[in-house]
């Protein structure tokens, strides 16, 4: 596996690769790396002939600044992990590398995506991930850029940027990983105490009963009753949602057919977890 921390050097490499194999298969990251991230590592190398991953913990997607202080950092086992899983190459810029010396901040029109769910209790973090996945899109020029779906509303967030860059880039969407009790894997988890690990499977638990109970007609009381049953549980919530799966756009009213997404935002402790489950359909983004 090659190190890269100079983007001239990544992107002389990428360019090469692109000229002798075909397909160039991009995972980006922040570290902390878990089987979630080596799945998507495996997804790529299925697919394209190089893979490359990038480390970096952007600070400017963090709208809490002791969420960016305390995010994990384990970049020893990181690279142990990319090495035994055959990542072709590993990027580990530095700020000034992804920012340059004089930072100019573009601004990406990202529409309602930006005001609701993550968004709305997240300010400009949209805006902050769109930043750097959009210099490193640009430093990589992937063929196939591999991103999981626990991060659901990134990836439409995502597929909006890529779609107005001057290269064409399959995003391919991979299934959230749990661990055995149903807790989605995030480097996040990292952060939560023995005590808090166990209490953080009731997301999951409710993501289930939310499946279980979905029927046409009003949504809004199994929604209350899922977010009353967290609240009483000792989480704070920011949000537990049904939506319609393409759009994002929050459902009242369920006719029996349209595609639903259920999407839950929660602190446990200091630590903020999200979460989804499609209800009705596993395609992704139609
Ligand atoms: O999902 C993440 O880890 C980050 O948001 C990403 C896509 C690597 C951008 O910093």
């Amino acid at each position: 596996m090659i190190l890269f921390k100079l983007s001239k050097d990544l992107e002389d490499y990428s360019q090469k690769m692109r000229k002798s194999a075909d397909f160039i298969g991009f995972v980006p990251t922040m570290g902390a790396l878990h089987d979630g991230h080596l799945s998507l590592i495996v997804k790529s190398r299925q697919k394209c002939a190089t893979t490359i991953v990038s480390i970096f913990i952007n600070p400017t997607q963090f709208n809490n600044p002791d969420d960016f202080k305390k995010y994990p950092v384990t970049l020893e086992k990181d690279i142990y992990l990319l090495e035994k899983n055959h990542s072709d190459a590993v990027f580990l810029p530095t700020y000034e590398e992804i920012y340059g010396q004089k930072v100019i901040f573009k601004h990406y029109d990202l529409g309602y995506l930006e005001n609701i769910l993550e968004g709305k209790y997240r300010p400009g973090h949209f805006q902050g991930v769109c930043q750097v996945v959009d210099r490193l899109l640009n430093i990589v020029k992937p063929t196939h850029l591999f991103l999981g779906q626990k991060d659901y509303q990134q990836c439409m967030v995502i597929k909006k940027l890529i779609d107005l860059m001057p290269f064409h880039i399959d995003l391919i969407i991979c299934p959230t990983l749990r661990e055995p009790d149903g807790l989605a894997m995030s480097s996040r988890n990292l952060r939560l105490s023995e005590q808090q690990r166990k209490q953080a499977t009731e997301i999951y638990r409710c993501l289930v009963f939310l499946h279980k109970h979905l029927s046409a007609g009003s949504l809004e009381p199994l929604k209350s009753k899922v977010k009353d049953y967290l609240t009483n549980n000792g989480f704070k919530v920011d949000y537990v949602e049904i939506c319609d799966a393409d759009s994002l756009i929050s459902v009242s009213e369920w006719d029996g057919k349209q595609r639903l997404i259920a999407l839950v935002a929660t602190y446990v402790g200091e630590v903020r977890l999200i979460d989804n489950m499609l209800l009705n359909d596993s395609r992704i983004f139609e």
